[in-house]
């Protein structure tokens, strides 16, 4: 996880201050939309939408069902051009042209959309999106696993809706939603809902997700997909050379939903598939409902990695169902999601693997922590006037979750796993504030445990920095054997041919890589390459952190790997590593400005802006 620093100037900082409580009436809690969604509020959208591969655009309607006090809507957009505005009165018989205007152009939130509705129930917007849409990645055919067709998806979260929808972008407001997608004939059109018709012949698609979701969680994507079925109500899309990989990979989705549903309560979205996405995808997954989209290079081969689908699923309560309201109640959605994940892994894999992902979760909070500014180190983390893209640290996952395990840890796991269930269900549905969960945890659960209650300080889980010392970690003995012999083979007592790593997992040797000392010379990083083969290793984790020991080392035997890895995937989780340990050198400045320049290309828009600043991504003139 990444946070980008210093993209924000100070003008920013006021038009952000000002944009949304300067939309009329009662700003809503949420600064970073415009919509005036507490006095008038979207209920339905209704999406008309062809996608042109050659323009790089979506254009179409959208019509949204407003309710609520008569006047002005006002709603979010950002880089989309608007065509007309028309509204109904008579529940869409019939449309008259409306008035509106599009308002100064922040450059995180966009402008705002503000349409002269009066009373009508129905408001329809004719638009197109930007080719440089930031919700949008368009990739040409090379990028993608077939290298033959194109491929499109959306990435909604946390405020890019707003790039190719207009809408009251808040995760405040739900809509249900319904959409007609035209797509060029052999790709087929996927949603975070259910397909009701369509063909690649014909490329025509329907879609209804009757649900009401907030909106950054509305998602389409467009590509050379198959399905193949995984389990009753779970299964996969992906491209047909991935399909059979992706398959089994992913076979154990429906023991996963059994496991979180007898811990949490039922299922409620119906079906559960997921989109394997080309490697541009800069995340590791994205719990669009009914769909996730995943990362392929969560494909090892033995299910190491599957414990993002765990996360992922678990969001179908923890985000999907209780919403947090704003991007700084956020560790609500993710720190939730990271404590029922590792439930899952316990469920299905058992306590050992479930711990050792723990322990690395929580080592990359200690690494990070250090380096972060005191008030980003907080739960509840202020936004103001920042791109919510800054708070996605490890601070929300891993701190989110490590408080949820000390509650755990001190009124017991029968009282806490009943009082999750009893929490899902009276917020299902809704979205809460972290002063809502706050009330909410006092009174439901720690008014029954004063014990809990005295011995842990919530306001300092939720509005302090750093890690309170009452924090119950799991130690992971498992872990430990990993790096002793890491110790051992550094110090020189162990030889490579010593080191007993029979039924190692990735994360032994995760671990064992990451125990290694920082310098090490050429020999020696042969030897263990000779030994294990990390340079060409095909799981991702463990490639990123040998990878990132032979830059440190300027290990040259490494270089076309590491150049290979950085050009064809795109997420930033591995990504972020790299090139901070190239940039701390002259040469690996050079060598990252020699990458980024081959890579860029197919990056995703918000990987770019994370980079463009990190690697001092120059924009050669007339681009
Ligand atoms: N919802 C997030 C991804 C996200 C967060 C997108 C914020 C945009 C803004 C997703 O559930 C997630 O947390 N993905 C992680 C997976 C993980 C921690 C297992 C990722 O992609 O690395
Ligand atoms: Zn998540």
């Amino acid at each position: 996880m990444t946070r980008i620093a210093g993209v924000l100037t100070v003008p920013m900082l006021m038009s952000c201050a000002a944009g949304p409580a300067g939309s009329g009436g009662s700003p809503s809690r949420d600064l970073h939309s415009y919509a005036n969604s507490a006095q008038t509020r979207v209920t339905h959208l209704a999406l008309d939408l062809e996608v042109d591969f050659g323009e790089r655009r979506l254009s179409g309607t959208c019509t949204l069902d407003v309710d609520g006090q008569d006047g002005d809507l006002v709603l979010d957009t950002r880089d989309l051009t608007i065509a007309s505005v028309d509204v109904s009165d008579d529940d869409g018989q019939s449309f008259r042209e409306a008035g509106f205007d599009v308002g100064p152009a922040d450059p995180v939130l966009g402008a705002p959309l503000r349409i002269q509705r009066g009373a009508a129930g129905k408001v329809r917007v004719a638009y197109s999106t930007d080719p440089g849409a930031g919700g949008i990645q368009w990739l040409a055919p090379r990028h993608t696993a077939g290298r033959k067709h194109p491929f499109l998806y959306s990435q909604s979260q946390a405020i890019q809706a707003r790039t190719w929808i207009p809408l009251q972008d808040s995760p405040e407001v739900r809509v249900t939603y319904s959409a007609r997608v035209r797509t060029p004939p052999e790709l087929v059109a996927v949603m975070s809902a259910e397909m009701l018709s369509g063909t690649a012949r014909t490329g025509e698609y329907e879609f209804r997700m009757p649900i009401a979701i907030p909106s950054y969680l509305i998602a389409l994507a467009v590509g050379d997909l198959q399905f193949a079925a995984t389990g009753e109500r779970t299964g996969v899309y992906a491209e047909p050379g991935v399909i059979e990989a992706a398959a089994r990979e992913f076979e154990d989705t429906e023991a996963m939903m059994q496991a979180v549903e007898e811990l949490y309560g039922p299922y409620r979205w119906g079906r559960y598939d997921l989109l394997v996405l080309p490697p541009a995808f800069p995340f590791g997954g994205m719990e669009n409902p009914r769909l996730t989209f995943v990362s392929p290079t969560v494909i090892a081969g033995d299910k190491s990695l599957v414990s993002l689908i765990a996360h992922e699923l678990a969001h179908s309560w923890s985000g999907n169902l209780v919403t947090n309201s704003t991007w700084r109640d956020f560790w609500l959605n993710e720190g939730f999601t990271t404590y029922l994940e590792s439930r899952i892994q316990e469920e299905v894999y058992g306590p050992e693997r479930s711990t050792m992902e723990v322990s690395l979760e929580v080592e990359a909070l200690e690494d990070e922590l250090p380096s972060m500014d005191p008030a980003d180190q907080v739960l509840h983390v202020d936004l103001a006037g920042r791109d919510p893209d800054e708070g996605v640290t490890e601070v929300p996952y891993v701190k989110g979750s490590m408080f949820l395990r000390t509650l755990e840890h001190a009124v017991g796991r029968e009282a806490f796993d009943s009082f999750l269930r009893d929490y899902f269900e009276k917020f299902a549905f809704r979205s809460l504030t972290t002063e809502e969960f706050e009330v909410y945890l006092d009174s439901e659960l720690l008014s029954s445990h004063p014990q809990a209650r005295q011995s842990i300080s919530v306001r300092e889980w939720l509005y302090e920095p750093g890690l309170p010392d009452n924090r119950h970690v799991p130690v992971s003995a498992a872990l430990d054997v990993a790096e002793e012999a890491a110790r051992g083979w550094a110090d020189g007592t162990l030889a490579v041919g010593d080191l007993d790593t029979e039924g190692w997992t990735t994360q032994h040797w995760q671990q064992f890589v990451r125990t290694m000392p920082e310098a090490l010379e050429a020999e020696r990083l042969a030897d263990l390459d000779r030994a294990f083969g990390f340079t060409d290793a095909g799981n991702a984790e463990i490639l990123t952190d040998w990878l990132k020991l032979t830059v440190s080392n300027q290990y040259a035997p490494a270089d076309e790997a590491l150049e290979n890895f950085l050009v064809s995937v795109g997420r930033r989780k591995f990504l972020r590593p790299l090139y901070d340990e190239l940039m701390t050198t002259e040469a690996g400045r050079k060598r990252a400005a020699e990458i980024y320049s081959k890579a860029r290309p197919g990056y995703h828009p918000l990987a770019i802006q994370t980079f463009d600043g990190l690697v001092g991504w120059a924009q050669p003139a007339g681009e």
